[in-house]
């Protein structure tokens, strides 16, 4: 595990940003998997800068959401869907084939489910996943005491993340599920990213480091991963007693 802690937001998603041009320098095929919400939206308008900058062929890259909201339309402001098209798939000019991401509104959530992990097993696995924290310590919307071996799935939410959740959005909307990629796909990634920044992330960002490894906290699952890269500005490391990679 790596831990880079990074002095300010906007050198937190400088250096995420570019761990993902390196990946697509040295595999344009590569499938990539990010979460939306606050913590990448700077990582993805410095990846998109990038990209332009140095000419990244993305022509051959695949990329995944990694979860949504049921129940919201894609086109909702606020919505996971709306988000990775905004930030990602128009600015990089992704084409429909390249992208896999949920439908809040499907009448059949379980065959969005299998239609992911199908896209996923096609092309080999994710290579990269790029994922914040919540509140409650969920990757995704993988909650706590989250099963570990699943992979696509539909999830109640827990009530801190429905609450929390209603800053995505213009007027209050009733959350009650998500729709997310899982644990067994997050782990068998080739690298994971998890990203975090602020105060107020710091006591899960202890508790996902330092604590016990448990799925009551989904985050620190990542530990047993083979290839995690934890990146923190200083407030969201700042309750931690060390911050060695080990
Ligand atoms: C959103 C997602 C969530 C968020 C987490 C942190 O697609 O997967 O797990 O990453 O709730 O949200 P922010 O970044 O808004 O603090």
């Amino acid at each position: 595990m790596i831990i880079e802690t990074h002095p300010t937001y906007q050198a937190l998603s400088e250096a995420a940003a570019q761990l993902i041009i390196q990946q697509l320098k040295q595999k344009p095929s590569s499938v990539l998997c990010f979460a939306s919400g606050d913590t990448p939206k700077l990582t993805c308008e410095r990846l998109v800068a990038l990209a332009q900058q140095q000419a990244i062929d993305v022509s051959q890259c695949a990329f995944i959401g990694l979860d949504e909201w049921v129940g919201i339309a894609p086109d909702t402001e606020g919505s996971c869907y709306k988000f990775f098209q905004e930030k990602l798939i128009v600015p990089l000019g992704l084409k429909p084939n390249q992208v896999r991401l949920f439908d809040g509104l499907a009448q059949n959530l379980q065959s969005e489910c299998e239609a992911t992990d199908k896209f996923i097993a096609q092309r080999g696995g994710i290579d990269i996943m790029l994922v914040g924290v919540g509140m409650n310590g969920h990757i995704g919307f993988n909650e706590p005491g989250v099963d570990q071996t699943v992979a696509c799935h539909v999830i109640d939410l827990e009530p801190i993340t429905t609450s929390v959740g209603q800053k995505y959005f213009t007027g209050t909307k009733v959350l009650k599920q998500g729709i997310t990629v899982g644990f067994r796909h997050i782990m068998n990634s080739q690298q994971l990213l998890v990203m975090a920044n602020g105060a107020k992330k710091a006591p899960i960002i202890k508790a996902m480091l330092e604590g016990d490894i448990t799925p009551k906290m989904p985050a620190s699952l990542v530990r047993n991963h083979a290839h995690v890269w934890v990146m923190v500005d200083t407030e969201a490391a700042m309750g931690l007693t060390s911050t060695k990679s080990i």
